[in-house]
C-alpha cells in the first residue's frame, strides 16, 4: 500500500515534494519521486496539495471528492462562541441521540491530529439503558468494596450520579497502549467530536470516573464486546439532549491563559 502518481497529469510543480512531513517524497530530475525505505505517515498531504488530483492511495482516491463552500464571514467568532458556551451537561432526556448524529461526530474525529497520523481512537458507544444500569450497579458495589472514590456512593445516595448523570448514552473512547501517544490522541479526538456533538444540539460531559472504572473492573470488560489485547478505555463521554441545565452566561475562568513569552 502506498501512493502512487498519474504521471500523465502530473505538471510537475513539485508542491507534494514541499508538503511532506518526512521527506518520504524527494524530487529526480525535476519530478516527484516516492523514495526508498522512508515511512509513509499516509497523512495524504501530497494528494491534497496536488492542483492536479495526480496522486491516489494504491488504486484508491487519496482525497475526498467534496468542493467545501468557502467558511461563512463570521466563522472565526462564531467558533470562539462556540468554544466559550460549550459546557458540560449532566441532566438529560431519555430519548437517546439520533445513531446517526453520534456516528457523524465520531467520524469527524478521524480529522483531528494524531501523532505520526496514527489515529488510535476507536469508540463504543453504549445506548442500551440496560447495559448502563447493570454498569451503574456494578461501579456502585466496586467503590463500596474496595473504598476506591467514595464520593462516587455518597453523592449517589443523595440522588447525584457523578459517574454518568442521567446519561441516555455512553460513549467510550479506547485505544492501543502502544501508540505513540494514545492519551493525547484519543483526547484530542474526544475533543473534536464533543465540539461536533455540541454543535447539532446534544449536551455530554467527560466522565473522568467513569473511564477508570471501565478499566478497573472487570464485570464491566465482560459486559462489553472485548478490546483487543493490549487496549484500554482512555475517556468517556455522558451523552444525550440536555433536560436541566440551561446556561445564561459564560462562567468566569479563574486560571486564565498563563503565557510566557521568550
Ligand atoms: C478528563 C475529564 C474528566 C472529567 N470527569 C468528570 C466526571 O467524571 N464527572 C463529571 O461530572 N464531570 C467530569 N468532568 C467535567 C468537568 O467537571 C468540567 O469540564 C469542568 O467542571 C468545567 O465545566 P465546563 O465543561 O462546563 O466548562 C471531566 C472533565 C474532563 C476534562
Amino acid at each position: 500500500m502506498m501512493i502512487k502518481f498519474d504521471m500523465e497529469k502530473c505538471v510537475e510543480c513539485l508542491k507534494c515534494v514541499s508538503v511532506c512531513p518526512f521527506t518520504v517524497l524527494g524530487e529526480k530530475d525535476g519530478r516527484p519521486q516516492l523514495r526508498e525505505g522512508k515511512a509513509c505517515l499516509k497523512c495524504m498531504h501530497c494528494a491534497a496539495a496536488c492542483p492536479q488530483n495526480a496522486i491516489c492511495w494504491d488504486d484508491k482516491p487519496a482525497v475526498l471528492d467534496r468542493t467545501l463552500p468557502a467558511l461563512s464571514q463570521g466563522f472565526a467568532e462564531d467558533l470562539d462562541n462556540h468554544i466559550l458556551t460549550r459546557r458540560s451537561y449532566r441532566h438529560f432526556k431519555q430519548t437517546p441521540p439520533d445513531r446517526e448524529l453520534v456516528r457523524h461526530a465520531l467520524e469527524m474525529a478521524a480529522w483531528a491530529p494524531s501523532a505520526k497520523n496514527q489515529h488510535p481512537a476507536k469508540w463504543m458507544v453504549i445506548d442500551s439503558k440496560e447495559v448502563i444500569e447493570k454498569m451503574m450497579g456494578y461501579i456502585l458495589d466496586y467503590v463500596k468494596e474496595t473504598g476506591t472514590s467514595p464520593e462516587i456512593a455518597s453523592e449517589y445516595e443523595e440522588g447525584n450520579n457523578v459517574v454518568m448523570g442521567t446519561a441516555p448514552i455512553l460513549i467510550l473512547c479506547y485505544g492501543r497502549n502502544n501508540a505513540i501517544n494514545s492519551p493525547a490522541d484519543t483526547a484530542i479526538a474526544m475533543t473534536t467530536a464533543e465540539l461536533v456533538l455540541q454543535a447539532r444540539g446534544i449536551g455530554t460531559c467527560w466522565a473522568g470516573y467513569l473511564t477508570r472504572m471501565c478499566n478497573a473492573i472487570p464485570q464491566i470488560r465482560e459486559l462489553l464486546p472485548p478490546l483487543p489485547d493490549n487496549n484500554s478505555f482512555y475517556g468517556a463521554f455522558m451523552a444525550g439532549y440536555p433536560q436541566q441545565e440551561e446556561y445564561f452566561h459564560i462562567p468566569e475562568r479563574l486560571k486564565r491563559e498563563d503565557i510566557k513569552w521568550v
